[in-house]
């Protein structure tokens, strides 16, 4: 279901769109979405993300440009989750506070990892499979495990980091 709300840049690809459940949010140009994932209102997607399937993209969240998102990774925005407000009804929008996660430029979100809110994911940073993200990722850190600690840096393993980071030194 891609709700009518919903702003895509040119040449979005979404595969098998009536797989896939959009409301709210915006695609930058060049975005791929894989089949199963969910992304919520106000989430903001950068161009050329790569988006794989079974990911949910809460409310809160914003990828920069060149993300890379896995398949299966969940994506949390509600710190102390409750059901109901004191008073024993369904909590509404008012009862919680929603906590934004930002996913900086050419990073990477291995499958399976959950993200939880309030957190920055570094540039170029890479997120192990099955990660648990609990503070904030430093730009090229390689982080892995529950909960996620930096385990390496991402300039010494691919070559499109590789590639940038010379240029950069280069030009300084
Ligand atoms: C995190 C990652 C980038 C590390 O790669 P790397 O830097 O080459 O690390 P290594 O394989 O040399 O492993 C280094 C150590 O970290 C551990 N490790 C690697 N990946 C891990 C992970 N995801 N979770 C927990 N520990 C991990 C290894 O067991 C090893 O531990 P040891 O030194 O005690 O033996 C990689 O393993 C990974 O998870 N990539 C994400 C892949 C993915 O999800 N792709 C999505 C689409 S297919």
């Amino acid at each position: 279901m891609i709700a009518s709300d919903v702003e895509l840049g040119d040449g979005v690809v979404l595969c098998q769109p009536d797989l896939i459940n959009l409301y709210g949010c915006r695609i930058g140009s060049g975005t791929r979405v894989g089949p199963f994932v969910e992304i919520q209102k106000d989430v903001e997607v950068g161009s050329n993300c790569k988006i794989s399937s079974h990911s949910f993209l809460c409310s809160g969240v914003a990828l920069e440009d060149g993300v890379f998102v896995g398949h299966g990774v969940m994506f949390v925005n509600d710190k102390y989750p409750r059901a109901t407000a004191a008073e024993g009804s369904l909590q509404t929008e008012n009862d919680w506070t929603c906590l934004p996660t930002t996913i900086r430029r050419n990073a990477s979100i291995g499958s399976h990892a959950t993200i939880l809110g309030g957190v920055t994911v570094g540039e170029h940073a890479l997120v192990g499979a099955g990660a648990v993200v609990t503070r904030d990722v430093p730009d090229y850190a390689i982080v892995a495990g529950v909960p996620a600690r930096v385990i390496g840096d991402a300039r010494t393993k691919t070559d499109s980091v590789r590639h940038e980071t010379s240029e950069y030194v280069m030009n300084l």
